[in-house]
């Protein structure tokens, strides 16, 4: 079966909210306008429940099916979309681009959003399920951990969420055409923050200092053989330290210098390993050089992994909408989600709805293609109608 015939009715609304929510980008936790008019849609729709301030700005929607569960059935599934655009001057031109300077929806989210919004019309309308579909719509996912705020303020319990499934659209991958994996698909990332402290003093003279310039330099080549020499080449990991700030001229040897860089991993073993390695090398360093080192390690979100059954039913939905041949397994990505969170919680798949051959996540031409919206819509709508068969 392709897309569900009614979502392509549907699409020009949902298209409208979308380029709506685009004209309106608001970061973080900062997402007033767009929770309001989620919420406000949601109970246009009819939700038997809309719930507003979890995670601060997040909203949820509680959609009731036409008869309850079965017994030993799965009685509630989550649905997660993301409502935060990002700290970038947009760049496309379009009669709907940002409207705020400096801020704009270069992720896609605001595509997300708006397709949530549309199988969750839908599904109000037909309610042709057995149980409760729950439509979570978050905030800060750029770097905030909007997810896990959700899930402090009881998304799971309240809401009695059993399974619970995300969706992100993928620049690349062919409108039409949906890629996913079981396991890891996407890294756990931390933050490296590094200050040394050496002995300044003029250049000519180096035996008379601790050149914090030098140690710093060590320090980076060091932290690189933690890849190539610790982690088993079988396994992935990343460390760039992406910052190195020292000195103001050419000839005094600076006295303190500061690193900033970023770890992304795939295993919670692997994780554990690089940041153990970490320590010790920046220990070593210190003793090494006579510099005086400080280090924080600190975890970011989790790996975001795909447990293996609910992968396998997304994998048989996304079939069922974009064909047999345009589901693809892809690769694991060292970028991070923090949907990683509600993986954490409760069993569920993550998956890429292609985007086609637009610009890449975050970059200022970025636009989320509207072509996508029925695949999109059509997953989450199929998604619930299987798992809570009527
Ligand atoms: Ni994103």
């Amino acid at each position: 079966m392709p897309i569900v015939n009614r979502v392509a009715d549907l699409q020009p609304a949902i298209q409208a909210w979308r380029r709506d929510i685009h004209e309106r980008p608001e970061l973080m936790y900062d997402t007033h306008c767009t929770a309001a008019f989620v919420a406000e849609r949601l109970r246009e729709f009819g939700c038997d429940e809309v719930a507003t301030g979890l995670g601060r700005t997040g909203v949820v929607g509680v959609i009731k099916g036409k008869k309850p569960a079965g017994n030993g059935d799965i009685r509630v599934i989550g649905l997660r979309a993301d409502m935060d655009a990002l700290p970038i001057e947009e760049e496309t031109n379009l009669p709907y681009a940002s409207k705020t300077q400096g801020k704009m929806h270069a992720c896609g989210h605001d595509g997300h959003t708006a397709m949530l919004l549309g199988a969750a019309r839908y599904l109000a309308e037909t309610r042709n399920f057995a149980g409760d579909a729950v439509v979570i719509f978050q905030p800060a996912e750029e770097g905030g951990a909007g997810a896990a705020a959700m899930i402090k303020d009881g998304l799971m319990e309240r809401f009695g969420i059993e399974q619970v499934y995300g969706m992100h659209n993928g620049p690349g991958i062919p409108v039409g055409s949906f890629a996913i994996r079981t396991g890891p698909i996407m890294a756990a990332t931390d933050a490296i923050d590094i200050r040394i402290e050496g002995l300044g003093g003029h250049a000519a003279r180096p035996h008379k200092c601790i050149d914090s310039v030098l140690v710093g330099s060590q320090l980076i080549t060091a932290l690189q053989s933690i890849v190539s020499r610790t982690v088993d080449p079988l396994d992935s990991a990343v460390i760039s330290i992406c910052e190195f700030h020292a000195g103001n001229a050419r000839n005094v040897i600076p006295h303190t210098a500061e690193l900033h860089g970023t770890v992304r991993t795939l295993t919670s073993e692997v994780r554990a390993l690089v940041e153990k390695r970490v320590h010790e090398v920046v220990a070593g360093v210190a003793q090494m050089t006579g510099a005086k080192i400080d280090l924080t390690y600190e975890r970011g979100y989790p790996v975001t992994v795909n447990h293996r059954s609910q992968t396998e039913f997304a994998i048989e939905v996304a079939k069922e909408i974009a064909g047999e041949n345009n589901v693809h397994e892809m690769p694991p990505m060292m970028g991070a989600e923090d949907f990683a969170y509600m993986l954490e919680a409760r069993p569920g798949a993550f998956i890429f709805c292609g985007n086609g051959d637009s610009a890449g996540l975050h970059h200022p031409a970025y636009n989320f293609n509207d072509e996508a919206i029925v695949y999109g819509t059509s997953y989450w709508i199929k998604l619930v109608e299987n798992t809570l068969a009527a």
